[in-house]
């Protein structure tokens, strides 16, 4: 089994499941609260160490009880975090989210400490990227960090998977070192200048490709995802389930594609086992309390294909 390392961030998330979302100026009564571990990183590592991957987490936390909670939680887990940096003079980020009665949700991130994981502490850990098989990148932590992660990958041969979100433009330069870049249908638009509506899924697709990326997933939510490169043009239906609450089902997404590449499966297999994942996700309230097993997975599975 090849090995995984995800450098992104780590958040506490603060949720509260709502009838409908507030609108401007007004106060409203939330149904239920909870609150637990999150992050795009943290999700997406969490994910491709408990669907069965390789992980070694790479996050910068502050140095206060959420920080502190963060690492004993990982530890728990057994998720290696250790690597991760800690900041004395800025707290650990948290989300705020609103979980409407569909399922839908709202999320608004204060980085804090994730925007202090600087492009100089990842030189301090370049070996630690020199060694890895599979580099596993979001946007929640600096631009620039996430380039210099993507250039010493790309000096040594590494393979990258970025999931461009929170969605945002990339320079060229940067497309060019990734090897498998995921991205949902508004972060699609936001690279490639383009509407899907417009030009449909497997323009914008090809436009990601003629930007540099080797290979593109797009994810469609209900409606699938496609995975397209110079030989494979793929796609594979979503799971229809009950959907409580979507946060966390596109990281849990991409921590299952990143385990089940790196144990050698095919881009089918891996995609099937990733859709899988992110319905059982979306299941249940929160983002790491609903992300899966190995074991889980594989039951749901079974359990589909006997169904059929
Ligand atoms: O993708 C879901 C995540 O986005 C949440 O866990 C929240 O922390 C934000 O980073």
């Amino acid at each position: 089994m090849s090995k995984i390392i995800v450098i992104g961030s780590s958040n506490t998330d603060l949720i509260a499941k709502v009838e409908t979302f507030p609108k401007a100026g007004e106060t409203i009564k939330g149904v239920s609260y909870l609150q637990t571990m999150g992050g795009k990183g943290a999700n997406q590592a969490l994910a491709a160490h408990r669907l069965g991957g390789e992980v070694k987490f790479i996050s910068c936390l502050g140095k206060d009880p959420n920080g502190l909670n963060a690492m004993s939680y990982y530890r728990k887990e057994g998720l290696d975090a250790s690597l991760s940096l800690v900041v004395e003079d800025t707290p650990s980020g948290v989300a705020l989210i609103w979980v409407d009665k569909k399922g839908e949700n709202s999320i608004v991130i204060i980085p804090g400490a994730n925007d202090k994981l600087s492009s100089d502490y990842i030189l301090q850990i370049e070996k630690e990227i020199v060694e890895a098989d599979l580099i596993l990148l979001q946007m929640e932590i600096p631009y620039d960090t996430v380039k210099t992660v993507c250039g010493i990958a790309y000096k040594n041969n590494k393979r990258v998977l970025l999931n461009v979100a929170p969605a945002r433009k990339l320079d060229r330069e940067l497309i060019k070192m990734i090897d498998i870049l995921v991205v949902n249908e508004t972060e699609a638009e936001t690279i490639a200048e383009e509407g899907i509506a417009h030009i449909g899924e497997e323009k914008i697709m090809d436009k990601l490709l003629n930007l540099g990326a080797k290979t593109v997933v797009l994810t469609l939510g209900k409606k699938g995802s496609i995975v397209k490169n110079d030989q494979l043009n793929l796609r594979v239906p979503a799971f229809t389930v009950e959907t409580v609450d979507t946060t966390a089902a596109g990281d849990t997404f991409c921590g299952a594609l990143a385990a089940e590449l790196s144990k050698g499966h095919n881009w089918n297999e891996a995609l099937e086992f990733a859709s899988a994942a992110a319905a059982i996700c979306v299941t249940k309230m929160g983002a790491q309390p609903s992300i899966p097993t190995e074991t889980d997975v594989r039951r749901f599975l079974k359990m589909k294909t006997t169904n059929h």
